[in-house]
């Protein structure tokens, strides 16, 4: 079971070293956001996904414990399904929609992104923020196609070189975590080559990124002094201090950005 669990959630965490998959989840249950965001931002890009264009089913992959969700389900009115393969992270969705009275409109779905649908499955929108990349941005996009309506939206989130020589170091860095970053046209090529035509993007601004890591900054130390496997603690407190570093020293040269786009017909 452990080592299912491991299995599955491995690929998010897998940039982080898979060994301390339980060590991740402890870390991550104490904070609100696991990526860049606010609930401005995801209040922006949902306004350009309804744009002409009425939201009446939403699906969010990669949903965690639903900072986006709870909003997403405030600003649609419409029913959502949210879906994660942690089960801990979705244990804490679930007491967040009991909290605001949403169990009507929010379902929970633990199981992969990767995961085929009942065959005409079909939403008016796929919202995603901060996970596409843990199954390749490129496979999200060919499999959740068909899971939209003609004309229907996407909306995700994902990490993007902002300098167009960023530094050797932090490409190293990346590239070691195992994390690809696109340019934003080359991302916006690769909506179009998968049969998307691209409404927006935008880039997020830098309080978003303070949004997640100034609780994450915040909480290492008490949470690595109180973690029962002291080893798995340090080791990843020294993963995430090296991430945070990265961004102190070259938050210039890459961003995160949210692209709305539609299905081509
Ligand atoms: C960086 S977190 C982002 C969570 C949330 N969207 C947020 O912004 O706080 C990535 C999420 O994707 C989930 N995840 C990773 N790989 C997955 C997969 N193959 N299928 C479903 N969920 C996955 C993780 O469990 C985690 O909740």
């Amino acid at each position: 079971m452990l080592m299912m669990e491991q299995r599955r959630i491995v690929t998010w965490v897998g940039t982080y070293g898979g060994e301390s998959v339980e060590a991740i989840i402890d870390l991550f249950l104490g904070l609100e956001r696991m990526a860049p965001g606010s609930l401005e931002t995801t209040a922006k890009a949902f306004q350009v996904a309804a744009q002409d264009y009425d939201i009446e089913k939403i699906v969010e992959f990669g949903c965690g414990s639903g900072v986006s969700t709870i909003e997403l389900a405030r600003l649609s009115g419409a029913p959502i399904i949210g879906v994660d393969n942690c089960a801990p992270f979705l244990a804490q969705l679930k007491q967040k929609i009991a909290q605001a009275g949403l169990d009507q409109q929010i379902q929970v779905r633990e199981q992969s992104m990767e995961v085929a649908w009942r065959k005409g499955t079909c939403f008016d929108l796929i919202w995603c923020e901060g996970s596409a990349y843990a199954i390749g941005l490129e496979n999200a996009l060919q499999r959740w196609r068909e899971l939209l309506k003609p004309g229907g939206r996407i909306a995700l989130s994902d990490l993007v070189w902002i300098d167009t020589d960023p530094d050797a170091e932090v490409q190293e860095y990346w590239q070691n975590q195992g994390v690809t970053l696109c340019y934003p046209n080359d991302t916006l090529a690769l909506f179009s080559s998968q049969g998307y035509q691209v409404v927006d993007y935008f880039i997020f601004p830098e309080s978003d990124w303070q949004n997640y890591y100034q609780p994450l900054r915040a909480r290492l130390p008490r949470w690595k002094a109180e973690y029962s496997y002291p080893e798995n603690a340090g080791a990843i407190d020294q993963l995430f201090q090296e991430e945070l570093r990265m961004y102190d020293q070259f938050k210039a040269q890459y961003g995160y950005a949210f692209f709305i786009a539609q299905r081509a017909p």
